[in-house]
């Protein structure tokens, strides 16, 4: 079995490697150093690998990633439409699927839906359930339509070995959906040996509701590994992923997590054996690049080597010789041109974030009381 280096066993110093499998990385957003350790993990593998970015001003795979076009193939049929409105409207769509297969039939191109659900919604019944289906999908479809017709997608996704990027950051999330499933569905078909890093994982493969993403991703994880493929997942959480797609990983690397509930949760699900499980309290105090490395029967807690940090200096850190974020590790780290611009973006867009976040809150709050 291919195993590959993660860097070193905390305390000891001694080299740790990670079997190549379907791989969860989990853990606060900066305090972790999730996309960091997965850049080091790919680059010392010298496999393929497709990452994503997302967001403007990520620095994730910026220093050492490829950048290549991104492929869509259309599709219309209405499994796919129907993934696609669950994303949308955040709920199951079992009682409306005769009406979505109806509405897809026939259909070759996105755009041939969209026309056919505009037909259907003139038709519908004011104020019903599927009217509010129908706008949604109408107001999804106006957005994506138009920019994937416009959009200059590649025929044929150009793999090399090491981390190829789509940068997808700065276009709609809608569009990220579809494309991001557009691109799993690429590598599941036509390619072999790659590795796929799906970003923000417990927002595209979540819990409960179909999306795109979550479609190709299933099917790359149960059948992927028989030809080299693999998954990995970067997202702040666990729990927040869809159980089928959980249950298909063989390596967990957790990093800090700050809530206690979810910790106790994602210990819950750990299938180790209780003596070997770490504990709540030793999940939240994990530093920078810290993680319980978690495969069948083993735990090991271990200092991610980033790909720029040389050997001599991580096993430094993981002896807790030297602190990750003091200067004598951190001038490794390759200045990347960042735009002033990128970050504002960035932090707005994560604002954006929290304020949606703490709204969803209040108002289960008050559905509560
Ligand atoms: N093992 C490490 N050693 C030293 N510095 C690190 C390490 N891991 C990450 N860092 C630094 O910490 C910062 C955050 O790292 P990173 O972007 O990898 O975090 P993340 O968990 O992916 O965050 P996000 O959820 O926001 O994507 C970066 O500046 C990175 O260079
Ligand atoms: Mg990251």
């Amino acid at each position: 079995m291919t195993e590959i280096k993660f860097g070193y066993e905390v305390g000891t110093g001694e080299e740790v490697y990670i079997p190549l499998h379907h791989t969860i990385i989990t853990g606060v957003t900066q305090q972790a150093g999730k996309t960091t350790a997965l850049e080091g993990v790919i680059a010392r593998s010298k496999l393929t690998a497709i990452a994503f970015r997302i967001k403007r001003g990520e620095i994730g795979f910026t220093t050492i990633g490829r950048r290549i076009q991104p492929v869509f193939r259309e599709r219309a049929d209405w499994r796919y439409v129907e993934s696609i409105i669950e994303a949308i409207m955040r709920e199951p769509q079992r009682y409306n699927r005769a009406q979505i297969i109806k509405a897809c039939r026939g259909a070759k191109t996105l755009r041939d839906v969209w026309e056919r659900i505009r037909f259907q919604l003139a038709k519908v019944r004011e104020g019903s359930y599927l009217e509010s289906v129908y706008t949604n999908l109408d107001a999804y479809l106006q957005i994506v339509v138009p920019r994937i017709e416009q959009m200059n997608f590649a025929k044929t996704l150009d793999l090399k070995p090491g981390i190829n990027v789509v940068d997808m950051s700065g276009w709609e999330p809608e569009l990220q959906y579809l494309v991001l499933a557009s691109v799993i569905e690429e590598v599941h078909e036509n390619h072999r040996n790659v590795i796929v890093v799906v970003p923000e994982a417990w927002e595209f493969i979540p819990v409960r509701r179909k999306t795109p993403v979550k479609l190709a991703a299933e099917r790359l994880a149960r059948m992927g590994a028989a030809v080299g493929n693999y998954v990995y997942l970067d997202s702040q959480n666990i729990m927040g992923i869809d159980p089928d797609i959980r249950s298909q990983l063989g390596v967990w690397i957790l990093g800090v997590q700050r809530y206690e509930h979810e910790v106790k949760r994602t210990l819950n699900a750990l299938a180790l054996p209780p003596r070997l499980k770490p504990r709540p309290e030793d999940i939240m105090r994990l530093k920078l690049g810290e993680f319980y490395i978690s495969t069948a029967d083993t735990v090991v807690k271990a200092y991610a080597q980033p790909a720029w940090l040389p050997d001599e200096v991580a096993v430094k850190v993981a002896k807790g010789d030297l602190d990750p974020r003091s200067p004598e590790v951190q001038k490794y780290k390759p200045k990347i041109p960042v735009e002033p611009e990128e970050i504002l973006i960035s932090l707005w867009s994560k604002a954006d974030e929290l304020e949606k976040k703490v709204k969803q809150l209040y108002e289960r709050m008050e559905a509560i009381t």
